[in-house]
């Protein structure tokens, strides 16, 4: 059962503070009294400076010369060795990042998604009409989890008997401070003996060996799927660097989008007039981006100045980690009216949670997008009503923000 109270003065360090929900007091305090805020670390890892107001996100997340990617993206500190070993084209800038992103660009673009839509619909409905079949069940494993997850086999190519095994993988790399995902949980035991692996996580180990047999064909690959592409590529990623890209893939496109669903469910489930909104068919357009808004699943990414830097009357010093709070950001009073509404309407909706305004903006936008409003719509037309029967579960961890587990009955349309 879930127990913290947001009094607006948690802990970003701890875990533990974000076991019940976002503690959106404590964001919404430091935006308003404590925009450049330090919070101290441990022996695990250094403290880091906190970014929570919208304009100062965007402002070092175009600045990457000065907040820089290529030294570590989340709170964890690494070594030279361990960064070079687990690093991906998202830990990198420049013109190192721009060539690997010019390769796989092609694969996510709004064009390719666009050709997805009849097989995510098709998926999509087959999920809700089991799930709605069922009237009570836990939302976010029977539709949420599942529509990201085939879509992940179809985007990476791999078979769908694999999918179940690669999530629960995906999972323990991305949900590592949570013990209901792994038995590895980062801030609770030593885990330096897989400091060089994804996420300090055993499951990596699995994933990299699982990428391996792609990589010579002991396993087979969808043509044209993103993996077959960078296989084919003959100036392609060298192997260290194909691993740790399938399992950057497995880890960013599988519960990022499941916690958008959930979400959105959530929401839905405790507030009877947004299924009436939805059924009415006029916020098609805008709804998704509003519920991924609101749900800002990856609540921040870090970069490292490369210089001092004066903002706020503070000075963030050459070496330090800089915490950029997407989930703060998309929720800024000085941008959004009502910000902790679900206005399903919201035009225009520059949120943050996709990390737009960087080089980095997310890869998989396109297609978290579609997958979200498609599902949304086949429920909207299955069902009349839905009901929690629980309070939601909450992830822990200060990373990665979702509803894990809600349990509501609905009745079918
Ligand atoms: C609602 C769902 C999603 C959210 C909220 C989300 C969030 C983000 C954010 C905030 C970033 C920026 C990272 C940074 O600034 O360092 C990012 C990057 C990325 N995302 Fe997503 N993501 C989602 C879905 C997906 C999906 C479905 C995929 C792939 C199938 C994906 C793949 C990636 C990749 C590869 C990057 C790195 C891009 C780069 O460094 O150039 N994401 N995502």
């Amino acid at each position: 059962m879930n127990t913290v109270t947001d009094d607006g003065y948690l802990d970003l360090f701890d875990h533990d503070s974000f076991a019940s929900g976002v503690p959106h007091n404590t964001f919404a305090r430091l935006r308003s009294e404590d925009p450049l805020s330090w919070t101290e670390g441990d022996e695990s890892a250094k403290g880091f400076w906190n970014l929570t107001r919208y304009a100062d996100i965007n402002l070092a997340n175009k600045e990457s010369q000065i907040f820089t990617s290529a030294r570590g993206i989340r709170i964890e500190d690494q070594s030279h060795e361990e960064y070079m070993a687990r690093r991906t084209f998202q830990e990198t800038d420049g013109a190192e990042h721009a060539m690997v992103r010019r390769k796989v660009n092609p694969n996510f673009s709004s064009k390719a998604m666009a050709g997805f839509e009849p097989l995510i619909r098709e998926l999509a409905s087959d999920i809700v009409s089991k799930a709605v079949a069922q009237s009570e069940f836990d939302v976010v494993g029977a539709i949420a989890k599942q529509l990201p997850m085939l879509m992940l086999g179809r985007i990476l190519g791999v078979p769908d008997e694999d999918l179940e095994w690669l999530v629960e993988k995906g999972d323990a790399l991305i949900g590592n401070t949570d013990p209901e995902f792994t038995d590895h949980v980062v801030d609770k035991m030593d885990t330096s003996a897989y400091r060089m692996m994804p996420f300090r996580s055993p499951a990596g180990v699995e994933l990299y060996d699982y990428a391996a047999d792609l990589l010579h064909n002991r396993r087979p690959v969808a043509k044209d799927a993103i993996l077959d592409v960078l296989l084919r590529d003959e100036d392609g990623l060298d192997e260290l660097a194909f691993k740790n890209f399938f399992c950057l893939l497995v880890a960013a496109g599988n519960d990022t989008t499941r916690y958008s669903i959930a979400m959105a469910l959530n929401l839905i489930a405790h507030d009877s007039q947004l299924l009436i909104q939805l059924k009415s068919g006029d916020y098609w357009d805008t709804c998704a981006d509003e519920f991924i808004r609101l749900a800002s699943p990856t609540m921040h990414f870090r970069r490292t100045a490369t210089q001092d830097y004066e903002l706020h009357g503070k000075t963030i010093k050459e070496g330090d980690k800089v915490l950029l709070w997407f989930v703060s950001g998309s929720r800024d009073e000085e941008i959004f009216s009502n910000p902790n509404e679900a206005i399903l309407d919201r035009k225009p909706n520059r949120h943050l949670a996709f990390g737009q305004g960087g080089a980095h903006v997310c890869l998989g936008r396109y297609l978290a997008k579609l997958e979200v409003q498609l599902v949304l719509q086949e429920l909207a037309k299955r069902v009349e009503s839905i009901e929690p029967l629980e309070p939601p579960s909450w992830t822990r961890s200060n990373f990665i923000c979702g509803v894990k587990r809600l349990n509501v009955r609905v009745t079918p349309a």
